[in-house]
Formats: structure tokens, sequence, C-alpha cells
């Protein structure tokens, strides 16, 4: 038999709750996934902007090329929705002139030296895009490309599906890699995004979101006062090109040491080497923790409006780049100017230049192996 009439009999008698949820039961209606057209590539490949919102009005949108979450809102402790991640209204400023904004990094995600790694007694050669070494994939990495992508309603909420095989030889690296990212906008105020991945030849593998967060909202000044907890007890110093040394330094008596709530901007002017070499934070941390369980990263407040970002993840790092680079000369969405240290990114990932580091938890995939990671940022107020 068919209930659908009943239901919907049902539906209309008793109403729907203002949260979207009938009155008889603590199921909640779904909301509809909204997906529109976000303009074409340069190369004339359609991209779409998929929007998903949650029962307490939080709403992501996400577009398919470099799977880049473009808007996030979120609310203040008055409740006021702002968006809090920064990024464009067009797609062109996205293929053109994007400092990572809101995508994902890959296939290898920051920083690998000098552009080589071996594997397997094959040393392999990338593009070197950042001075002397390969930064977030190369020319055209996962930031760059369109992903297939479909909307999916889960029980933890709306979700969109990116997906795609970057080639074997693509920017450099081996093995046909098949990817799969699951972005879910959950009841309880989480962005969650799942990676998958899975090889045919062993290569090294390491994705992160990028996006540059304001929680007093993009284009609302600089990050320098908002409060920063990291759960590390140590990070991993750099040379002068941001590649690690390969030592995992005490953060104890250094600026780098945000185990307790300290703003961004308290130290980060002081004179320090590691300072002067991410000209502010450009660092990763070594996340205090066991294995690739689930755990807090990094608890973010921002104090005016008490917005407040809590950032978990499977990864055993995350780099926090303070948005040293931003300089005034992006206009961004709805022409708000981005300068200096007027966002930040929190980059849960492995270390950077892991292939050539072997005390470094490794980034190797082989076949038969699934790459499997989950990154959380759950926003709530004071
Ligand atoms: C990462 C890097 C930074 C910078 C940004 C993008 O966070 O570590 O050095 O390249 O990406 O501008």
């Amino acid at each position: 038999m068919n209930s659908k009439p009943v239901r919907l009999a049902l539906a209309a008698m008793i109403g729907w709750g203002a949260s979207g949820c009938c009155s008889l039961c603590s199921k909640k209606a779904e909301i509809k996934i909204m997906k529109e057209s976000f303009g074409k590539t340069q190369d004339g490949i359609a991209v779409d902007c998929y929007t998903l919102k949650n029962h307490n009005g939080v709403e992501m949108k996400a577009i398919n090329y470099g799977a880049t979450i473009i808007a996030l809102k979120v609310p203040d402790q008055n409740g006021k929705l702002d968006d809090v991640v920064l990024g464009f209204d067009k797609l062109a400023d996205y293929e053109t002139k994007s400092p990572y904004f809101g995508c994902i990094v890959g296939r290898y995600g920051n920083r690998i030296a000098k552009g080589h790694f071996s594997l397997n007694g094959v040393t392999y050669c990338l593009a070197t895009n950042n001075g002397p070494n390969s930064l977030h994939g190369g020319l055209k990495g996962f930031d760059k490309v369109v992903w297939q992508a479909k909307e999916m309603q889960t029980a933890a909420g709306p979700a969109v599906v990116f997906t795609r095989v970057s080639k074997d030889g693509e920017e450099g690296y081996p093995g046909d890699l098949t990817l799969k990212l699951v972005y879910t906008l959950t009841d309880k105020n989480e962005v969650k995004i799942d990676y998958t991945a899975t090889t045919d030849k062993d290569t090294v593998v390491n994705l992160t979101n990028h996006s540059y967060f304001n929680l007093a909202g993009q284009g609302h000044g600089d990050i320098l006062g908002h409060e920063m907890q990291i759960n590390a007890s140590h990070f991993t110093p750099v040379d002068a090109t941001l590649i690690p040394t390969g030592e995992l330094r005490p953060v104890k008596g250094t600026p780098f040491d945000f185990t307790k709530p300290i703003t961004i901007g308290a130290r980060i002017t002081q004179s320090d080497e590691q300072l002067k070499f991410g000209n502010g934070y450009d660092h990763n941390w070594a996340l205090d923790k066991d294995g690739d369980d689930l755990c807090c990263a990094a608890r973010v407040v921002e104090p005016q409006r008490g917005r407040v970002m809590e950032v978990l993840t499977t990864e055993p790092g995350v780099q926090f780049y303070s948005g040293n680079f931003l300089d005034g000369t992006l206009a961004g969405k709805a022409g708000k100017v981005y300068k200096f240290r007027n966002g930040f990114c929190l980059e849960t990932q492995h270390y950077p230049d892991s292939p050539n580091h072997p005390n470094f938890p490794p980034t190797i995939l082989r076949p038969g192996q699934t790459y499997q990671t989950t990154t959380i940022y759950r926003f709530s107020t004071k």
C-alpha cells in the first residue's frame, strides 16, 4: 500500500514546527539542497553551487570547482548570521587569483621540498610553484579542477559528495587516485568533511580543506584578536622556505605555545626566527593524540561576537596559517578587501614534506588500502 497520501494529509493536519520538526515525532523534515549554476570555467566546463542548510539556519555553499566552500553563515551570540569564510563572488576570481580560498588541496597538501620525493627507489619530480618547493599539489592541483558532485540527504544532515579520479602522472604523482569527499552540514552546526581515496599504484596523499576563517565575519578586519587554542605540545620548525627541518620542537616557552587560549596577535610580532620565516604563523603543529581517533585539534573564539569554532580531526597535524600573504590586493565577496591577516586557516593534515621525512607519520597509500580521514569544524557561541 502506498502510504504517501496519508502521510501528506497528516502533515497538513498537524503542520510542521518552525524548526521543520513534525509536532508528533522527533524526526526533522529534510531541507531541500539547492543546486544552481556558478558559471563556466575558462575552458567552458559548467560549475554548480550547492546550498546546504540545517534546522538552525546555518548555511553552507560549496562549488564543484576545487570542491570549494564559498560561503558559511553561522550565528553569533545574538543569533545574527554572518559569513565566516573568505572567498569571491565570481568563478573567474577563484580560477585566476585565489590563494586557495575554501578549496581542497592535494594530491599533497602543503610543501614538498624541491619538488622531489622517492618511493620504492624511484624519484618523482613535481612542479616547483612556491620558491624552490612544490606547494598544494602543483600547478593544477585539486583546487583547480572540476569535480563531479551530487547532493545527498544523510542521517546526519544534508551533504554534497565530490568525486574524481586523479590520473596516473597528474602533476607528477604516480597512480590513478580515486577520490571521494563528503561535506555534511549537521544540526550540531558542524561542517563535517570525510575524505576517502584509493590507488592502483603506490603513491603519496595528503588532503586538506583550505578555508580562511574570520569569526567576526568575512571582511571584518584582522583576526589578531581571535583567541586560539591548539592541542599540541610540539610543532615542526621550518627553514626559510617553510620546509620542516625534521625536528619536533616543544612549544613550551615559545610564541608557538597555544596549549592555553591566547590571542593570535599576542606574540605574532615577537622577534623569533620561526615567526620571521613564516612572516607570522605558517607552521604545522603535531597534535597531542594517539593514532587516528577523531579528537579536538583546535578551538578558536572571537570575543566580540562570541563565535566559537572547534576543529576535530583524525589527522596527526594542523597547519595554522595566519593569513600572512593577504595584502589588501584581493577584493573578495561583496567587495570586501582582504588585508594582512584578515583570515586564518587551520589545515588538518599530515606534516609537510612527510615523503622526505621518515620520522614523520607516513603519507604513502598503496593499492588495497583506503585513505580515510575526517575533519569537523563545529560552530557554537560563548
Ligand atoms: C598554506 C601555506 C602558506 C600559504 C597558504 C596559501 O597555508 O602554508 O604558506 O601558501 O597556504 O597562501
